[in-house]
């Protein structure tokens, strides 16, 4: 790339200003939010509310898992008291792939719906939002990837998220995946916004603690990116704080205890927070990279993240001090009255800690050698194209970055995807953390 040719404090000032600049207009872009229902059961309040609409069908999108655990009922049961008609599309599998959300497409079209609730993970939620355009909007689905490719807009969305997670709920994205081109691309428009979500914490108590650890620092990495990173808003700042404060504070509880349903709806609030922060401010470079982990080796989108935070927040660090303090400060990992170095190393030891306790990997199993150049230019690009990172990186400086997650001999020789889980369904029985492992299983 161009920017590797020029010193790194005029890449920085550059690509710095490009991206300070748009954020001056994007802060003013009128971003919907849509009605929230929070507490044990609102998602059946939700299906209450959603029957008097009068919309034609309602088609359901969600994944097998959460249909076969019997987590939609609240939900089709209010829709059928109501007399509200509707389909279930349970087929979504992870990262939602364009072949899915294709058949997904052609239920709703078949059935003549006209509404959309989004039930699942991000996978299942981004699909959805990748239906409603794409119904609204016929053309390759892959062609509507972007800011705001289609003319239309998408029929009305309502979501219930079942993890916490991505924040889709409230963000402008559906991020899909192509297994044709092996990578991930994101469809970004306002009008995919759902119209009302509900953050029902009953629906999260079964979810498994490895699940639940990678999902929730994809909420922490969406607070802290938008956090450090130059659209940041009051706003999104106060949504940021407020998510990592609720994320070092119930994690570790929701991890440990599934069941805790008070600590479940603390995650689901952080997550809803750290997406309407995000969904202002953007992103950065521990997404840029984990899409590209995602996109090829199928690693879960919050796993990567979780892989990757620790490293980027010691690349930016020398940009960021001053917000590392203030993240620090309020995920009461110190004092205000210490220096703001010290406050930075304690919230990126912090960082550290949370990971450990959550048996997260240091490092990506399958993650080859040969194919860290390609992964940083997609990387770099992506970064560079669109996030208004705080320190730009060189394509050198990224690949240095992925080599450090690389598996050891030591990792491939024990390597037991199984263990983890394992591991992790027992520290459930016990209501003690799992161990850590050292390599991602994905
Ligand atoms: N649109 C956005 O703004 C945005 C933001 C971040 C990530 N994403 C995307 O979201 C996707 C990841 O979503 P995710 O991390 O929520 O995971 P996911 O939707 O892929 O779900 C992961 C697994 O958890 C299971 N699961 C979900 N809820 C459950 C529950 N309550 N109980 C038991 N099992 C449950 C699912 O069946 C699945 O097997 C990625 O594609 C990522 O790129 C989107
Ligand atoms: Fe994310």
């Amino acid at each position: 790339m161009i920017f590797d040719w020029v010193p790194e404090s005029t890449r920085n000032a550059g690509l710095g200003a490009l991206m300070k600049g748009a954020g001056k207009v994007t802060r003013y872009i009128p971003i919907p939010q849509p009605t929230l229902m929070v507490g044990a059961g609102s998602s059946a309040r939700m299906g209450e509310v959603i029957a008097g609409f009068g919309h034609k069908r309602i088609l359901i999108v969600t994944d097998s898992m959460i249909a076969k655990l019997g987590l939609l009922k609240g939900l089709t049961d209010a829709l059928s008291a109501g007399g509200a008609d509707f389909v279930v599309f349970d087929e979504i599998t992870p990262d939602a792939p364009i072949p899915l959300i294709e058949r997904g497409l052609a239920a709703y079209q078949n059935s003549d719906c006209d509404a959309i609730v989004a039930f699942g993970g991000g996978s299942s939620m981004d699909a959805a939002k990748a239906i409603a355009i794409a119904s609204a909007n016929p053309k390759p689905l892959r062609s509507l990837a972007g800011y705001l490719k289609g003319l239309h807009a998408p029929a009305p969305i309502y979501a219930v998220p079942t993890t916490a997670g991505t924040g889709s709920e409230v963000t402008v994205a559906a991020v899909i995946s192509d297994p044709e081109h092996r990578d991930k691309v994101v469809i970004v428009d306002p009008r995919l916004v759902p119209k009302m979500a509900a953050l029902d914490p009953a629906l999260m108590t079964g979810l498994p603690p490895h699940i639940t650890a990678a999902t929730g620092i994809d909420a922490l990495t969406h607070a802290v990116e938008a956090f450090v990173g130059n659209w940041k808003t009051p706003y999104s700042d106060g949504m940021a704080l407020a998510a990592v404060g609720l994320i070092f504070d119930n994690l570790r509880t929701c991890y440990s205890q599934g069941t805790d349903v008070a600590a479940r709806e603390k995650m689901a609030l952080a997550s809803t927070y750290a997406g309407l922060a995000f969904t202002r401010a953007n992103v950065g470079y521990v997404h840029a990279i984990a899409h590209q982990f995602g996109g090829r080796y199928h690693t879960p989108h919050g796993l990567a993240n979780a892989i990757m935070l620790p490293h980027v927040l010691r690349f930016s660090a020398p940009a960021i001090t001053d917000k590392l303090a203030a993240l620090a400060v309020r995920a009461k990992l110190g004092d205000a009255s210490e220096s703001e170095d010290d406050l930075a190393e304690k919230f990126m030891a912090g960082v550290d800690a949370l990971n450990r306790d959550l048996g997260i990997p240091l490092r990506l199993a399958a993650l080859r050698e040969e194919d860290i150049p390609d992964l940083a230019r997609a990387a770099c690009a992506e970064a560079a194209t669109g996030y208004p990172v705080p320190r730009y990186m060189s394509q050198d400086q990224c690949e240095a970055l992925i080599a450090q997650v690389l598996p050891t001999e030591a990792d491939a020789a024990s390597a037991a995807p199984a263990a983890t889980k394992k591991v992790a369904k027992k520290a459930v029985k016990k209501g003690a953390p799992a161990k850590k492992s050292s390599t991602a299983t994905a």
